[in-house]
């Protein structure tokens, strides 16, 4: 055997090695249950992030009003007039998702900032410039947007003239607006979401009333107007009526040339029935009915789902014949805000102490973190949480099986500091973020593996922010922020999420 012979003999060997090696490899290491088109990205909204509240044309938003009044919720007395300054620092901000290697950024746009009077005014196009700027600077680093029309804020104007969304005018409002965003935008947003968390929206604003307008009655808040009882199915109703108007305009004139999708998000904790009695089973149910199908259903299945129309009657709003016809999968994916579950027991057959859940139109049903003193999962800082990650998966199968495995995006899921005294040494250290994603990703993957037609999963959110009546006091970034100076400065929970994404990717 010659020299040349013996040398390719050993080539082939040494690849034939190679190759059983690699084979050897993946056959260990199982394939990425995230599809190679999967949306990994971080999450934020307008008024939380965006600041610059009076500048280049702007409107009053409900929440600028709000947080300046005095004696609001607000826990630390802020307001989001500057926040973390996005307006003025979104170039920085991409850089900061581009070294993550996202590749999809969940955004909503000011409603005020573009019509600053609502339909009864012109289109600022300032405002316009601005969205078309940051998604043009998203694109060049093939960051994907996924926009969302309102995330809990609208031009103040709408609250002033008719009350908002306790008016059917709402739904002209809102399509009015919809139309814009799809025209000026929609040639390269092919992710629409029109709502953020109405069920949060609805009874915050107008069950406790403690978001903006501050609608309510006892025993369920203190506030100068409002009915507890009846208000939150009216807003929804408009809510759920102004959706179906936007999909029908973005379904006729845009969709079939812009090619995009359109959803719907919903605050989605996961209710556990506390034992296995079928009172128990039945009231986790009307938990979930009473929060997240309360607005799938019609716009899924065209009705509201039965557990409410059994207990509401009446109270219940109705749709028009027209409006059904309209309420027929009028969504494309379902957007899952994942934090929290719970354990949930039975108030209907039961007596309950009052509390979130427990009165005939919340459905009768109360919700605790603890079973015998045990607790679901972990405790965690925020509101009483539990880390219990199990909740992802059961939240997302069982919008599958109920839903026939419509697509679904997961378009929050975070975790927050919330010691106000906590160090930026501390906070960005944040090892128990990092437990908390990986554990939510992983029981997401196995949600995927079974079966589920999940398509993005974002977390909330790429830096410190305005948490609502949090305030500042809450962290929930990847990222840390310096309120005094805005610097950023990434927590080790950007790194792993980074070696994370390119693992997945
Ligand atoms: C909301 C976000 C909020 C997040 C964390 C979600 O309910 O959609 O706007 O910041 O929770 O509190």
């Amino acid at each position: 055997m010659n020299i040349c012979m013996k040398l390719s003999i050993g080539l082939f060997l040494s690849q034939m090695f190679l190759l059983v090696l690699t084979e050897k490899q993946s056959s260990s290491n199982p394939p990425s249950a995230f599809p190679s088109s999967f949306l990994f990205g971080t999450a934020s909204s307008a008024y939380q992030y965006e600041g610059a509240y009076l500048s280049d044309g702007k409107g009053l938003n409900n929440w600028d009003v709000y947080s300046h009044k005095p004696g609001n919720n607000i826990d630390d007395e802020s307001n989001g007039d500057i926040a973390v300054d996005h307006y003025h620092k979104y170039l920085e901000d991409i850089d900061l998702m581009h070294s993550l290697g996202v590749n999809s950024y969940r955004f909503s746009i000011s409603w005020a900032r573009i019509l600053p009077k609502g339909r009864f005014g012109e289109i600022n196009e300032a405002g316009i410039e601005f969205y078309n700027n940051l998604i043009d600077a998203l694109l060049v680093k093939d960051i994907k947007p996924l926009v969302t029309m309102t995330q809990f804020d609208f031009p103040q104007e709408l609250e002033d003239r008719y009350g908002s969304w306790l008016s059917p005018q709402s739904q002209e409002d809102f399509a009015y607006f919809a139309d814009i965003c799809f025209k000026s935008f929609g040639d390269r947003v092919k992710y629409w979401v029109t709502f953020n968390e109405p069920d949060v929206q609805v009874r915050s604003g107008y069950r406790t009333g403690t978001f903006p307008p501050s609608r309510c009655s006892g025993p369920f808040g203190d506030c100068t107007d409002g009915d507890s009882e009846k208000e939150p199915f009216v807003a929804a109703h408009n809510i759920i009526l102004a959706h179906i108007a936007a999909v029908h305009i973005y379904r006729t004139k845009y969709q079939e040339t812009q090619g995009g999708s359109i959803g719907f998000v919903l605050h989605c904790d996961w209710y556990e029935p506390i034992s296995n009695s079928i009172a128990d089973m039945l009231a986790a149910e009307r938990a979930q009915a009473f929060t997240i199908n309360w607005f799938l259903e019609p716009i899924i299945n065209g009705r509201y789902p039965l557990e409410m129309q059994n207990i509401l009657g009446s109270i219940l709003p109705d749709f028009s014949t027209v409006e059904k016809q309209k309420l027929n999968k009028a969504l494309d994916f379902i957007g899952v805000n994942h934090y929290s579950s719970y354990y949930v027991r039975d108030c209907m057959f039961s007596e309950c102490k009052p509390g979130t859940g427990t009165s005939k139109t919340e459905g009768y049903w109360a919700q605790s973190s603890q079973k015998n003193g045990i607790p679901i999962g972990e405790p965690i800082e925020q509101d009483g949480s539990s880390f219990y990650p199990q909740g992802m998966e059961k939240i997302v199968t069982y919008l599958k099986e109920r839903y026939h495995n419509i697509p679904m995006i997961v378009t929050e899921n975070g975790f927050a500091d919330t010691k106000p005294n906590s160090t930026t040494e501390e906070l960005i250290h944040d090892a128990a973020r990092v437990k908390y994603l990986a554990g939510h990703l992983n029981a997401l993957s196995t949600a995927i593996r079974k079966g589920a037609d999940v398509r993005g999963y974002f977390v909330w959110s790429l830096l410190d922010d305005f948490e609502w009546i949090n305030g500042y006091i809450f962290r929930f970034g990847l990222h840390h922020v310096d309120y005094k100076t805005l610097k950023r400065t990434p927590k080790s929970s950007a790194t792993w999420y980074k070696k994370f994404i390119s693992q997945h990717i």
